[in-house]
């Protein structure tokens, strides 16, 4: 397993790869990997010849006053877990080489970005697409893999990928969740034992959702509001958002129809955790 850092160097040995005619495979990270980020790793073993995965903190999609300072970091532990996933290259790049002083192009999303996530992080997504198309320019990859707790950010990239005439396929993985249920997330490793408790009503909102609609309930403000009263019981909890939208092109629905996204993002005590569930309503 080679580790690497420079971006010249990681070009020319994927173009071994590439003239080669391997298939490469691809998962970006930010590191601190969990299980969800190993199912996508495992993934990309399976489906492809050579397997590259980033661990790059990306200062751009963060907003000021968020985390990126405090992002959990654990390279040698990460480095560890990718080698015996049996990954062939790590690509750990220095912010200074991705961004360097006179970086000033950038790459934006006008529409899908334009709600959840994207409307209470102002600039994050701009900052993903930005960091994904310099990744997907230094790697060239065949196959990308992407996870549903992301459901707005993979929504995102297929349609960069698309827009932006990638011959690049995606592939999109459900979402990996603890015994407890809570979603697998780097940031959960901020949180205490009392806060971790309350967390778990995330998952308990977006249940309490799909019986909802399983029960027949269609009004979106009934559903909405019966799933933040679980929410607010908890003392460390804030909601963010709670949104049903449309699962294709995340407009606003009165009544849930076809395929619908229930996704929300709350603050257990300044950690912020997002999960959704995607529904098929006939
Ligand atoms: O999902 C993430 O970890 C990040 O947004 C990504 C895709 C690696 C881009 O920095």
């Amino acid at each position: 397993m080679i580790v690497a850092n420079n971006i010249k160097k990681i070009k020319s040995i994927l173009k071994i790869q590439k003239t080669a005619n391997q298939v490469i495979g691809f998962v970006p990270t930010m590191g601190s990997l969990h299980k969800g980020h190993l199912s996508l790793v495992k993934m990309a073993k399976s489906k492809s010849d050579f397997v590259v995965v980033s661990i790059f903190v990306n200062p751009i999609q963060f907003s000021q006053g968020e985390d990126y300072q405090n992002y959990p970091k654990n390279i040698k532990t990460d480095i560890n877990l990718l080698k015996e996933e049996g990954v062939d290259l790590i690509f750990c790049p220095h912010p200074r080489d991705m961004y360097p002083i006179d970086f000033s192009v950038f790459v934006d999303e006008t529409e899908l970005s334009e709600v959840l996530c994207g409307k209470s992080r102002s600039g994050h997504f701009r900052g993903v697409c930005t960091v994904l198309v310099k990744l997907f320019n230094i790697i060239l990859p065949d196959k990308v893999y992407f996870g549903q707790k992301d459901y707005q950010q993979a929504l995102i990239v297929k349609r960069l990928i698309d827009n932006l005439n990638y011959d690049i396929r995606m592939y999109y993985l459900p979402t990996i969740r603890d015994k407890d249920k809570l979603a697998m997330s780097s940031r959960n490793r901020y949180l205490k034992d009392n806060e971790r408790l309350d967390s778990l009503c995330i998952n308990e909102a977006l249940s309490l959702g799909r019986k909802l609609i399983q029960q027949g309930e269609t009004r979106v403000f009934v559903i909405v509001d019966k799933m933040k009263n679980v929410i607010i019981k908890k003392r460390t909890a804030k909601i963010v958002y709670i949104e049903i939208l449309d699962a294709i092109n995340l407009k606003n629905l009165k009544i849930v129809k076809g395929k619908i996204l229930i996704a929300l993002a709350v603050y257990i005590n300044g950690t912020r955790l997002i999960d959704n569930t995607v529904i098929n309503v006939k």
